[in-house]
């Protein structure tokens, strides 16, 4: 049986989680949130100041805790001020994205069914064959009250806009529409409206 691959991409705070979530439980896949290993790679950069990543284990899934090199990284340190702005400084170095992109690799083949992955080149770069390629795209200021709603996370506009126009701007795999991508605005759907959407698309490809 072949495996189901869906990709999510988009800015911050556009609901890629929630939605990714969502989608893969309802089609019965796994969901992995790309962004969380660029996050566990800048706190391992912080706490050791090296990029050295020899052996990058990933313990558990949800909440993630990531073993690298001896150190354990918990999903609860992964969302300070620090980490957001420091995961999107780190991303934009082409040795990260390769680490980034081996091990994403890697999970989709040994995943059972399928996947559903978010991040910023899920689709354009990471997974150029997914079955399915979303694009997700809200206000600015929407997405800032969302984040501010999530407890997790509070990031103000103005640190939300400057990782953005980074994840925008960067050289290697900066943030775009994928060519083959489905654009959905985010901005008064409701979740389930929002993966009726997406699983008609499904159908049609
Ligand atoms: O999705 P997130 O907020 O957890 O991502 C944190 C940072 O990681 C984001 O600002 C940029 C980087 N990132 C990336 O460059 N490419 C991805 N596919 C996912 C995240």
């Amino acid at each position: 049986m072949s495996k189901t691959l869906i990709t999510l991409d988009g800015p911050s705070g556009v609901g890629k989680t929630t939605i990714g979530k969502h989608l893969a439980s309802d089609l019965n896949l796994e969901f992995f949130s790309s962004g969380l290993l660029y996050r566990v790679i800048a706190l391992h950069n912080e706490k050791t100041n090296s990029f050295n990543l020899n052996e990058f284990e990933i313990i558990s899934n949800d909440p993630i805790v990531c073993k690298v090199d001896g150190n354990v990284y918990k999903e609860k340190n992964l969302y300070t001020p620090e980490i957001n702005t420091k995961s999107s400084e780190i991303a934009q170095l082409s040795e990260i994205r390769m680490i980034v992109f081996n091990i994403l690799q890697f999970m989709f083949n040994n995943s059972k069914s399928g996947m559903v992955v978010e991040g910023r080149d899920m689709g354009s770069v990471v997974f150029k064959n997914a079955d399915l390629k979303i694009y997700l795209d809200a206000s600015e200021v929407t997405r800032s009250e969302r984040r501010k709603a999530q407890s997790g996370n509070k990031e103000s506009v103005e640190d939300l806009r400057a990782r953005d126009l980074r994840d925008i701007n960067r050289k290697i795999s900066p943030l775009i529409i994928p060519d083959d991508a489905i654009v959905i605005n985010n901005e008064n759907k409701s979740i389930e409206e929002l993966i009726k959407i997406i699983k008609e698309n499904l159908k049609l490809q």
